[in-house]
């Protein structure tokens, strides 16, 4: 896609509702002198403290290929100042089949604390929803604050994470051996190839998106805390051919009260191949002085607890929902994935708002393809039919969370017997969805 959704106009309707109330949203110039202003309005948004000029200077480049929108309340004191603000631009998300389909990423919603509750966020998130499928987005995607807040625009968490810590004096390593090759490289190594490695490793796993060059940096500590790029160390796997096929970031963090013992906090492990997982896992649970490796934003199904002597070394700390997803298009978003099982699936969709209701019919054929066409005739014989939600779509949509699951949950009616379990063997994903990024 072009940069046509930076400029494209303001949604009418939520435009208007806002107006009702004396407040105008609007685009926001990210190269000119407001982005600095809307950027504190967001920041204080998420009870952040102020950017300083060079933070501020290199958030510029990561909202260049972002559309920013803002709110303003032109009575206030302060009326230069958003009270509102949103950043959303077009990705590419991983679906199962090891391919992509284009969704629309949503960050940065803020509403000013003397503005809650009057919604802003509501008018704020319908207009992301609309401009999206304007543009012909099939999905709508965010990471989340809270997980009570998005149901109600037809979100679901569609790909979990879990936090680890593996014990090391306890997990000794009995995966199979790497014969390639673990070494340090510098930031500037890490920086200059390791997007390229991302970009590869991103389609083995459904849920992670394409990164730009900012969140990469920011993977890298370069705009983080104060100082934390200096704590990171970067250990790179190249395979015995000698390509990179792994990075792991991780810095040290002693243990207090006990000399020269450490926790090894690993901040980033991206791996294309199983050997490269193979290859760092063992580096990181072997390094001297170090008594556990703690994790976060793994996925909740690691094969690591496979490779060491002790199941209960590894244990996951949280597990909780991340990617959040939104479908806009049905028919779009579905073939855009492969499935695990061919057949006709049958999904009655309602949305209360009205973006992606409807029926429609897929055909899955024998290579894992789908074609899904809108549909309103009575139930094919040989089609497993569900009716739903956009939620419970949304949540199935990348093959984590089994319709079964959710029918046993009420949240999913079946329409023919026994349809839940024949779809979940074409939509249920081998590999677990993950998302390795905040966005
Ligand atoms: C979350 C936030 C954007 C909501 O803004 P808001 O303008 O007050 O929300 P609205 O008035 O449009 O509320 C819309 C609906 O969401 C609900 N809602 C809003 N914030 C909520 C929250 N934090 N938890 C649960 N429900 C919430 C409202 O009750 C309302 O429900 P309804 O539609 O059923 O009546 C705002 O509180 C905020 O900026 N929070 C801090 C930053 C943050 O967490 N942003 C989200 C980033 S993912």
């Amino acid at each position: 896609m072009n940069n046509e959704h930076q400029r494209f106009p303001i949604d009418p309707e939520s435009a208007e509702r806002l107006a009702t109330q004396g407040l105008r949203m609007r685009l926001v110039d990210t190269a000119s002198s407001e982005f600095p202003v809307w950027l504190q309005a967001e920041t204080r948004g998420f009870h952040g403290p102020r950017p300083s000029e060079e933070s501020v200077g290199q958030q510029v480049r990561g909202f260049a290929d972002r559309r920013t929108t803002g709110v303003f309340d032109e009575s206030g004191a302060d009326a230069a100042s958003p009270i509102s603000s949103a950043s959303s631009w077009p990705t590419e998300l991983t679906v199962p089949g090891q391919t992509s389909v284009t969704a629309w990423a949503i960050s940065a919603v803020t509403v000013a604390p003397t503005h809650r509750r009057r919604g802003i966020a509501r008018a704020m998130l319908e207009a992301e929803l609309r401009t999206a499928q304007a543009l012909g987005v099939p999905v709508a995607m965010l990471t989340v604050s809270e997980a009570t807040i998005y149901s109600r625009y037809g979100f679901a968490p569609a790909a979990m994470v879990a936090d680890w810590t593996i014990d090391t004096r306890r997990a000794k390593w009995t995966g199979p051996a790497a014969f390639g090759r673990v070494q340090f490289v510098t930031l500037e190594q890490a920086l200059a190839d390791g997007l390229e490695l991302v970009g590869r490793a991103r389609l083995n796993t459904p849920g992670e998106i394409e990164f730009s060059g900012y969140l990469w940096e920011r993977k890298l500590g370069i705009h983080g805390d104060a100082g934390l790029d200096k704590q990171l160390r970067f250990v790179r796997y190249d395979d015995v051919a000698g390509v990179a096929q792994g990075l792991a970031i991780y810095r040290m963090i002693e243990s207090p009260g006990v000399v020269f013992t450490h926790t090894l906090e690993l901040q980033y492990l991206v791996t294309a191949t199983d050997d490269a997982y193979a290859g760092l896992w063992r580096y990181l649970l072997e390094v001297d002085l170090v008594s556990a490796v703690s994790a976060e934003l793994l996925s909740v199904d690691e094969a690591i607890v496979w490779q060491i002597s002790d199941y209960r070394a590894a244990r996951k700390t949280f597990e909780r929902d991340h990617l959040w997803t939104r479908i806009l298009d049905v028919g779009a978003a579905l073939e855009a994935r492969r499935y695990g099982a061919p057949g006709r699936i049958l999904l009655d969709v309602s949305d209360p708002l009205g973006l992606a209701a409807g029926r429609v019919l897929m055909t899955i054929a024998a290579d894992g393809s789908a074609s899904a066409t809108s549909f309103d005739g009575a139930i094919p014989d040989d089609a497993a039919a569900l009716s739903l939600s956009v939620n419970e779509l949304s949540a199935m949509y990348l093959g984590g969370v089994s319709a079964l699951t959710l029918t046993r949950a009420g949240r999913i009616v079946e329409l023919s017997p026994g349809a839940a379990v024949a779809v979940d063997a074409s939509f249920r994903s081998a590999i677990a969805p993950r998302l390795s990024i905040w966005f």
